[in-house]
């Protein structure tokens, strides 16, 4: 009996039907992740790419959206690639536009894109700062989301996922305007689900914690202040974008299907509240 349960085993490994699964959970679909030349981004571009997604990546940057589809398809993954910078409304448009060209449709879209161009008191922040944050990090989410909605209803569906920050629960000294934002995209992601549940539409949100990419980089490149962020952490180590990456996957999967209005904290156990 053993020995046929050991064949059983053998020829059904459940780490080989894992990889399958992920392997294929999401193809045909096609995803849009905004901000996806760098940092979690382009992990996220990897995650959904490496499970089957045709995913279309975008930033300001022309040498830095070639630089990102030269990666993802070395990867073997299907990408298209445009700059966006989603702060422009035309911008976005064309975004949509392209990928409904060159993919036929559109299943996915991970807003991932931020701003933050002040540090200092929250009381000495101008107009302009506010302007420039709100425009970007939560103004576009849900002009880009409004754009998306009528494709995904036409494909019986869809998944959207914000990327907010462990700063919009707790707001990070000298980040109070971009905290703010970040806050805000917890609001956005429960004001949508109800209306677009009966499009079997899913809006779910990702908050990270501290991950190493360059637009964290003063909290560590200093080795004294990396280690005063550490000690928040349970887990000591800071996030990779990949940790983010699997996350924004999970959430787009099918594996998923009954999550919508909630964000996840992907932190290594920072303490999250509001
Ligand atoms: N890293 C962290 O610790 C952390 C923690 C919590 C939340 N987050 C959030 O995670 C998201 C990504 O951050 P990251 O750390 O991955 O940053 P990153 O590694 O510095 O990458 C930023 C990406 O955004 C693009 N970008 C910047 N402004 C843009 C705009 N207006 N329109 C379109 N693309 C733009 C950049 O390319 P171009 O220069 O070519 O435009 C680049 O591809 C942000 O929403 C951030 O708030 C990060």
């Amino acid at each position: 009996m053993w020995r046929s349960v050991f064949r059983c085993v053998s020829a059904n490994p459940v780490h080989g039907q894992r990889n399958m699964t992920s392997q294929s959970c999401l193809a045909g679909k096609v995803a849009i992740v905004t901000a996806s030349t760098d940092g979690i981004g382009l992990a996220a571009a990897r995650a959904l790419g490496l499970r089957g997604a045709h995913v279309v990546v975008s930033s300001r940057r022309q040498d830095n959206v070639d630089r990102a589809v030269a990666t993802l398809q070395s990867q073997d993954i299907r990408v298209t690639g445009t700059t966006c910078n989603v702060g422009k409304g035309p911008d976005r448009e064309k975004l949509v536009q392209l990928t409904l060209d060159q993919c036929g449709g559109i299943d996915i879209l991970v807003s991932n894109a931020a701003v933050n161009p002040f540090f200092g008191n929250i009381l000495d922040s101008t107009e302009e700062v506010w302007d420039k944050i709100l425009d970007v990090n939560v103004k576009a989410a849900f002009l880009m989301t409004k754009l998306v909605v009528p494709h995904m209803e036409k494909r019986g569906g869809g998944s959207v996922v914000f990327i907010s920050s462990v700063a919009g629960y707790q707001p990070m000294p000298g980040l109070g305007p971009y905290s703010v934002s970040k806050t805000a995209l917890l609001g956005l992601t429960k004001a949508l689900a109800p209306e677009l549940a009966p499009s079997n539409i899913r809006v779910n949100c990702v908050a990270p914690g501290i991950i190493k990419t360059q637009f964290s980089s003063a909290l560590w490149k200093n080795e004294d202040i990396a280690e005063e962020v550490l000690k928040q952490m349970s887990i000591k180590r800071l996030g990779e974008p990949e940790d983010i990456g699997g996350v924004v996957a999970f959430l787009c999967s099918k594996d998923a299907s009954y999550i919508t209005g909630e964000t996840i904290t992907v932190t290594g156990g920072m303490n999250c509240r509001l």
